[in-house]
């Protein structure tokens, strides 16, 4: 059985871990104090979720996902992750983050600095613009009509496209934005980002996206 590691158990993490154990895959899950302060939500999960390190949860997963506050994306663990599809969740808030200078001048994006922080890693940009909450409300079966979409960014086709498989295992279409570069387009403060939307939609909110510079230069952003 497929096993999905997990670092960050908060909002975004625990909500990847209901749909992961839905869906028939094992979980192994992390948070940054230690597996024995996750009883209760194991508890929660059941027998096939198991609570580890980092390290192990990064080991222990064919696929992991990267759910931690943007600030703390250095100590996730590199050597174990090797060759292996790293979905990033994480978005760029300075107030909680503190100021990222790289990211504040969009000479990079969030998701391309967890890409050189693991660079053996095939990092893929993935739900990163919907609610945690909504990640076990919205999903519907594949063909079912309006369906909600879901963006991915990534520089490995056959990585995408095994994320891709799993966000329709987990009940959402998906929209490719390309290359890690372009996951600015469904950052924060862009159309995209935080509403339901169809794959149609989605691509009409991509295209529309602006960069922050263009949006306070139109007096439309902080
Ligand atoms: N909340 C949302 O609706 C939402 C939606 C889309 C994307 N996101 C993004 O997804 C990321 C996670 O958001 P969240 O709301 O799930 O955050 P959260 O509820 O604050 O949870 C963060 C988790 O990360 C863990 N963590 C922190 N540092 C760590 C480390 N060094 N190693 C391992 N685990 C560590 C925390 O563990 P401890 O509690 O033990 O410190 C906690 O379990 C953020 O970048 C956020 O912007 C959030």
């Amino acid at each position: 059985m497929t096993t999905i590691g997990i670092i960050g158990a908060g909002h975004i993490g625990s909500q990847i871990a209901r749909l992961s154990l839905a869906n028939g895959y094992d979980v192994v899950i992390s948070n940054s104090r230690g597996p024995e302060t996750l009883a209760e939500l194991i508890a929660e999960l059941g027998p096939r979720a198991r609570a580890a390190t980092a390290v192990e949860a990064a080991r222990a997963g064919e696929i992991v996902v990267v759910s931690v506050p943007l600030k703390h994306y250095r100590s996730v663990p590199v050597e174990p992750l090797a060759g292996k599809i790293v979905i990033d969740t994480n978005n760029y808030y300075p107030q909680r983050d503190g100021h990222v200078l790289e990211l504040d001048n969009e000479s990079t994006t969030t998701s391309e600095l967890l890409q050189a922080h693991l660079p053996r890693s095939k990092v893929v940009k993935a739900f990163n613009h919907i609610y945690a909450a909504a990640l076990t409300t919205d999903g519907q079966v594949a063909g079912t009509a309006n369906r909600r979409a879901l963006v991915i960014a990534g520089n490995d086709t056959d990585a995408k496209a095994r994320v891709t498989a799993l966000l329709n295992e987990f009940g959402f279409d998906t929209v490719d934005a390309g290359p890690l570069k372009e996951g600015w387009r469904i950052q924060r403060d862009t159309p995209g980002y935080g509403p339901r939307r169809t794959a149609a939609q989605l691509r009409q909110d991509l295209a529309a996206a602006k960069r922050y510079a263009d949006q306070r230069a139109r007096g439309g952003a902080e």
